[in-house]
């Protein structure tokens, strides 16, 4: 696979893809569009913490706003000269929102999590498919494998955003385009701040990696970060429920 030389991040002040995009500077990666929903916070950051990438363009987006996706990856098509590869990392943990959440609350959080970011992979995908090349990368999570009581309802939304990802890979192998779907554990960011780690953590770094490494490949894969919670969510999946409660805990 050649490297990507161009991206579109949708999430763009998101700490897992402002590492993801260091970790490909190295292999070529020179022009970014960054879609965020603050540009303001995500402008000043990139002040204090350059990218190192030679054009860098920022550009106001929410992904709960359906119509702006068109006019975005449009937008992303001419400022990059073709996208390479797509980096969707919008997610709002909302740590914490099981049953004391509103249906207010509720619907933010599958909207934030799910249903706004397939609305824009759908338009994504119609538009590498047409190029005839692309790689799409998914930022799901293991809390996509099985609920937990203290946060189920990121965990539901990401499952959904997950299976959303998972068939459309299949829905667009041959077409010269790939969905890479990265499942991390718990990853110290922004999103996380101020939580306890749970066991296996690692770092935004850690998933740039994996996901570089999951670049090389010409097929849709799916990557579990670390390695270990592949195998290891397999298990717990499958584990009595009056267990799991017990293991997952309010975390
Ligand atoms: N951190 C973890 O433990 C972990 C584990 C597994 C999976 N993930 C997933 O990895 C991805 C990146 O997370 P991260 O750790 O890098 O956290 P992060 O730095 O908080 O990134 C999430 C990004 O999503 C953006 N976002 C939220 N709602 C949005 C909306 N309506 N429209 C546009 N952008 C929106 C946030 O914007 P603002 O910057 O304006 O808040 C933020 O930049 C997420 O999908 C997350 O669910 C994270």
């Amino acid at each position: 696979m050649t490297a990507p030389r161009t991206a579109l991040v949708l999430g763009g002040n998101s700490d897992i893809a402002l590492a993801t995009l260091r970790r490909l500077a190295s292999d070529g990666l020179d022009r970014v569009v960054l879609a965020a929903r603050d540009i303001d916070a995500l402008e000043r950051r990139l002040e204090a913490e350059p990218l190192s990438i030679a054009e860098v363009t920022i550009v106001a987006w929410d992904t709960l706003d359906a119509a702006g996706h068109g006019p975005l990856i449009d937008t992303a098509a001419e400022e990059l000269g073709g996208i390479d590869l797509v980096i969707c990392a919008v997610g709002s943990l909302g740590h914490g929102a099981g049953i004391t959440a509103t249906s207010a609350s509720a619907n933010a959080l599958i909207e934030s999590n799910f249903s706004g970011p397939a609305a824009v992979l759908t338009d994504v995908a119609h538009h590498l498919v047409e190029r005839g090349r692309g790689t799409i990368v998914v930022l799901s999570s293991v809390a996509a494998l099985r609920p937990r009581r203290s946060n189920y309802l990121y965990g539901s939304a990401k499952a959904g955003l997950d299976s959303f990802a998972l068939g459309l890979a299949d829905a667009v192998a041959g077409s010269g385009v790939q969905v890479h779907v990265i499942r991390p554990g718990f990853v110290t960011s922004k999103m996380t701040t101020g939580l306890r780690p749970a066991p296996f953590a690692s770092t935004p770094e850690a998933v740039a990696e994996a996901i570089a490494d999951a670049m090389t490949s010409a097929k849709s894969r799916i990557v579990h970060v670390p390695r270990v919670l592949g195998p290891l969510f397999a298990v717990l999946r499958l584990t009595p429920r009056a267990i799991w409660r017990r293991i997952a805990g309010d975390r």
